[in-house]
């Protein structure tokens, strides 16, 4: 007789870097992510995965090349369980090369899901390596400024990579984020490849200060050391050439109000961060109709930075 076991679970999109914390920084966005149902069939084998949503029909089905299904096949490894047979469904709710978190969105959900349908074997902390594989396949670089905030939802910074150190930073509830995804694609290993390989130490120094400041100024709630902190010297100058209009969208934000604004990750999604719901909707129309100046249409989504991470959906 075959037993069937079932979950699903959605992990929400998310904003990596957050001025100046290049590959150490990233918050969940409500309201929108990837889920990812797993079923263990006793009698079944590791199939392709079996993509729908929106996007589903762009991304790779075999499980060696799809972000969850990577993910949940190094959980599985890691926690010798690599004879149990579980299908992989994916809903990939979330756009591809948008800045967005889509591809640690879905390693999250996956590894989310996999740690429930096998009984909590580790804490939701441990599951962040699995889910780094995913970026690993996604972009060459097993970053965790995406799957982090995915997986525990929040603002979370990453003190060490090895040793894996995660800290979760409370932010003010009044502090929004505006985000604002433009229709075309950049992939993130393109968007890493163009990047100096060495700072100036001026830059360095400048660059650790700002992100040092930023998160002084979540911590303490002071909206304009947050604001005069927004400033990256490493990826922003580098990518700017890659998102058409970037700097008129940036300018329609702070000109509505923002405290800051920058590259989502690597792109092209634009972030700002701002006092207030209404301020934040304001930014997000600004900087569409910015984008639509350049003939881009583009999407807006407004969250605050607490906002929760992966989670199992009860159908
Ligand atoms: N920190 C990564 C990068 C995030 O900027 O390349 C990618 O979403």
């Amino acid at each position: 007789m075959t037993i069937n076991k079932q979950v699903t679970a959605i992990a929400p999109a998310s904003v990596a870097n957050v001025g100046a914390g290049f590959d150490i920084v990233g918050f969940a966005l409500e309201g929108t992510g990837d889920r990812v149902t797993l079923t263990l069939d006793e009698n079944g084998n590791n199939d392709d995965v079996i993509n729908s949503g929106p996007f589903g029909s762009l991304i790779p089905a075999s499980r060696l090349q799809n972000t969850a299904g990577v993910a949940v096949d190094a959980f599985l490894t890691a926690t010798g369980r690599r004879e149990v047979a579980i299908r992989i469904n994916l809903e990939k709710n979330l756009p591809l090369g948008s800045g967005l978190g889509s591809s640690a969105s879905s390693s999250a959900a996956a590894v989310y899901a996999a740690n429930v349908l096998l009984g909590n074997l580790l804490n939701v902390d441990q599951l962040v390596q699995f889910a780094m594989e995913g970026e690993r396949i996604a972009c060459g670089t097993a970053h965790a400024d995406n799957v982090a905030p995915s997986l525990l939802g929040g603002f979370v910074l990453i003190r060490s990579y090895d040793p894996l150190d995660l800290i979760r930073i409370k932010c003010p509830e009044d502090l929004f984020c505006a985000v604002v995804h433009p229709h075309i694609e950049l992939k993130t290993s393109d968007a890493r490849r163009i990047l100096k390989r060495d700072i100036p130490i001026g830059d360095v120094i400048k660059q650790t200060a700002n992100s040092a400041a930023f998160i002084a100024g979540l911590i303490s709630g002071d909206y304009d050391l947050i604001g005069r902190s927004m400033t990256d010297l490493v990826a922003e100058p580098k990518r700017t050439q890659l998102i058409p209009g970037f700097i008129q969208a940036k300018k329609a934000a702070m000109d509505s109000g923002a405290l800051g604004c920058g590259i989502s990750g690597s792109g092209p999604s634009v972030f700002a961060l701002c006092r207030g719901g209404e301020t934040a909707w304001r930014i997000s129309e600004a900087v569409k109709n910015s984008f639509s100046t350049e003939g881009l249409e583009s999407e807006g989504y407004v969250s605050t930075l607490n906002a929760p991470g992966a989670g199992i959906v009860e159908l």
